[in-house]
């Protein structure tokens, strides 16, 4: 979440998160980080202006199948992964808690298929239960605390479509113990959440990121084997 970035704007979302916590609205600060850079996108630590290099791995080693598929983004934050997956031919949705990252996805990418919406992970609409084919997470839940953890994977889950594949790509940590965040990287308890929901493990990647070799990544690949839920 934080990658390679200068100390000031490492403590000024330190202490934006904090405050938020404090006030029990763990996604409150999104919208004042994106308010605040005032277009400037060096403000935002997570935007590389591109699509996330292991989206880009998975799509381009799987090939999926897009026509006709529906595909949605979870905190789509600037656009550029919900923007890649358009290309292919996927149907896309892609929200963001930020109206303000919501308006800019649609300023930078003024011709896009892509149905930009702002909506809250923690209380998705119901007509999202289970019917995306495809869905990206990327370093979102890790950006929420723990005390909604269970609640955010509950919520990922609900949205994949029957034998629909959930690509999730975060930050993992090897104990229970709860880390000091953010971000809050997940236990393999929590990754246990996806398959108690019906979510079949089918790959598993796992990766250093290239600017922080000390921090261990994963991309899984699941499918939605059952409807029961
Ligand atoms: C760490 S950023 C990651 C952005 C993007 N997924 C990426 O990997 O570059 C977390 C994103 O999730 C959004 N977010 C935080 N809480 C959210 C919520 N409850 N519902 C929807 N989006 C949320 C933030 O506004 C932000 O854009």
């Amino acid at each position: 979440m934080f990658e390679q970035q200068p100390e000031d704007l490492r403590f000024y979302v330190k202490q934006l998160a904090t405050k938020a916590l404090q006030s029990s609205e763990p996604s409150a600060w999104f919208e004042v980080l994106y308010a605040g850079a005032k277009g400037d996108t060096a403000k935002i630590p997570w935007a590389k202006l591109t699509s996330h290099p292991y989206l880009q791995d998975w799509l381009t080693n799987h090939q999926p199948f897009t026509s006709g598929q529906k595909a949605l983004v979870i905190g789509c934050g600037l656009g550029d992964d919900a923007e890649a997956l358009a290309h292919l031919g996927f149907e896309v949705t892609a929200f963001d808690i930020s109206p303000t990252a919501i308006a800019w996805c649609q300023e930078r990418f003024p011709n896009s298929t892509v149905n930009y919406i702002v909506a809250d992970l923690l209380a998705i609409p119901s007509q999202w239960h289970q019917a995306f084919n495809f869905v990206f997470e990327c370093r979102n839940i890790q950006a929420l605390p723990l005390n909604v953890r269970s609640w955010v994977i509950s919520c990922v889950a609900s949205i994949v479509a029957p034998g629909g594949t959930l690509l999730l790509i975060t930050r993992v940590r090897d104990t229970e113990v709860e880390p000091s965040g953010p971000p809050w990287p997940l236990s393999d308890s929590e990754l246990k959440q996806f398959e108690n929901l019906g979510l079949q493990q089918v790959e598993k990647f796992v990766f250093l990121e290239s600017e922080q070799i000390d921090v261990k990544q994963v991309r899984i690949e699941y499918q939605l084997t059952s409807s029961e839920r």
